[in-house]
């Protein structure tokens, strides 16, 4: 495998290698060297609520399933069976006291522990097994905020340290107010036959794409309000760690005014005094504005209309896209479910802003795949802007939203991935905030 960074990328000038999008020997190193690496997002703290609360997903290919147990613990578990491999458990979430596989009936606790089977007593007449050394493969856990992260490697620096100040951003959707955030019950889950990194780099820094792509679905859904606004006045782009949020500053509300429901703007506007008292302006503008942002390697999320994703690799070409909507806890039902109406009409598989994004990213892969075409480069090199050095703003921060900036500090970060040995070789920004 040839070295990623510097040489099928160029995040200095803004040149990436198509191969990334489309060959299989990288696909499977990014397996290895970033979804088994990374703290992957696997769950909402509300969605494991109480006691035999559990949902399963994915990091990387593999599947895993996330439970509450009767300590209250969190745990996070490969769903497959230590006897012969067989799925444990085959729903998307549910509640249960015990995971039985189908195969030879091994159960399984909530923890993962592996409780018994049938005919006991043939195990108990084995030499040396231990029920102890055959639970279901546990991954390490931990929390930021109601979002729940795991990893397989047990050599990563903690959470804390992995986000960086980007907690210092996260704070503006999950902490702006004493009682958190839920994810509204239901998971949308949907495939795309595209690279995976096609909608993280979207969502990390391509706010440009707006212009062209959702011109179309934002004057239908809004008739004469329609129309995308985007400039690079008061604006920015911030990165952290690979980690990226592009965002206006103008207003909090600029990209829930595009579901149309005059009742959730109110709401923002109303909020927005208070939001501003805990966590100052330009966090109480984050909130809603006209923004997008990513968290490496692939959760990403939408403020204002509040979607959260995940983008789960199949192989090269495709892509699971498991998809929520954040709402504050402590807004009433009413504003709940029209973010939950509002968000469905835009970012869901039907969602008419969603499928705008889809198509350019499922005909990019198809097109990277050619023999010629991938062999050819792409062109990350837009700049209009400087840096903002000033250290008003944590992490890599620059002057507006309309640049190339944090896709090519997204490429950086995972050529620093793709080419590690270890967690000792991947540089860590300090922690400020
Ligand atoms: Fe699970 Fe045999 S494969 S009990
Ligand atoms: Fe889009």
């Amino acid at each position: 495998m040839q070295k990623i960074l510097g040489n099928l990328v160029d995040a200095e000038k803004g040149i990436i290698d198509r191969r990334i999008f489309c060959e299989q020997d990288i696909y499977e190193l990014e397996l290895k060297n970033i979804f088994a690496r990374c703290w992957n997002f696997v769950a909402h703290e509300s969605q494991v609520k109480e006691f035999g609360d559990f949902i399963t997903t994915y990091i990387g290919e593999d599947a895993v399933i996330v439970t509450r147990a009767k300590d209250m613990s969190i745990n996070v578990m490969l769903n497959s069976c230590p006897h012969r491999g067989n799925k444990v458990c085959f729903a998307g979430e549910g509640k249960v006291r015990s995971f039985v596989c189908n195969y030879h009936g091994w159960a399984f606790g909530l923890d993962g522990a592996l409780n018994g089977m049938p005919a006991n007593e043939l195990y108990d007449n084995t030499p040396g097994f231990d029920k102890s050394d055959w639970g279901l493969h546990r991954a390490r856990v931990e929390t930021y905020k109601g979002l729940v992260f795991a990893t397989f490697d047990h050599s990563a620096p903690s959470l804390e340290t992995f986000l960086g100040d980007f907690r210092w951003y996260l704070d503006a959707i999950l902490d702006n107010d004493d009682q958190g955030t839920e994810f509204l019950p239901g998971t949308t889950r949907s495939v795309m036959d595209c690279n995976w990194k096609y909608p993280a780099d979207n969502f990390v820094g391509d706010i440009y794409h707006a212009l062209w792509t959702h011109l179309g679905g934002a004057e239908a859904t809004l008739a004469p309000y329609g129309g995308v606004v985007v400039t690079n006045e008061d604006s920015y782009q911030a990165s952290v760690n690979g980690h990226g949020w592009e965002f206006s500053v103008a207003n909090n509300f600029g990209n829930a005014a595009t579901m149309g429901d005059k009742e959730i703007i109110k709401y923002m506007r109303a909020r927005e005094d208070e939001i501003t008292a805990k966590l100052g302006d330009v966090r109480a503008k984050m909130w809603g504005s006209v923004g997008s942002a990513c968290i490496f390697p692939s959760l990403a999320f939408l403020p204002g209309y509040f979607t959260f994703r995940t983008f789960l690799p199949k192989g090269p070409n495709q892509t699971e896209l498991h998809t929520w909507t954040l709402v504050p806890k402590e807004a009433s039902d009413e504003i709940k479910d029209r973010w939950r109406k509002g968000c469905m009409r835009t970012f869901s598989p039907t969602g008419i802003l969603e499928m705008d994004d889809g198509e350019n990213w499922e005909h990019a892969t198809a097109a990277n795949k050619g023999l010629v075409t991938r062999n050819q480069k792409l062109c990350y090199s837009m700049s209009p802007v400087e840096q903002d050095t000033s250290g008003a703003l944590p992490g890599t921060v620059h002057k507006g939203q309309l640049t190339d900036a944090n896709q090519r500090l997204f490429f950086k970060r995972y050529g620093e991935f793709m080419d590690a040995e270890t967690w000792d070789d991947i540089p860590m920004a300090p922690i400020t905030r």
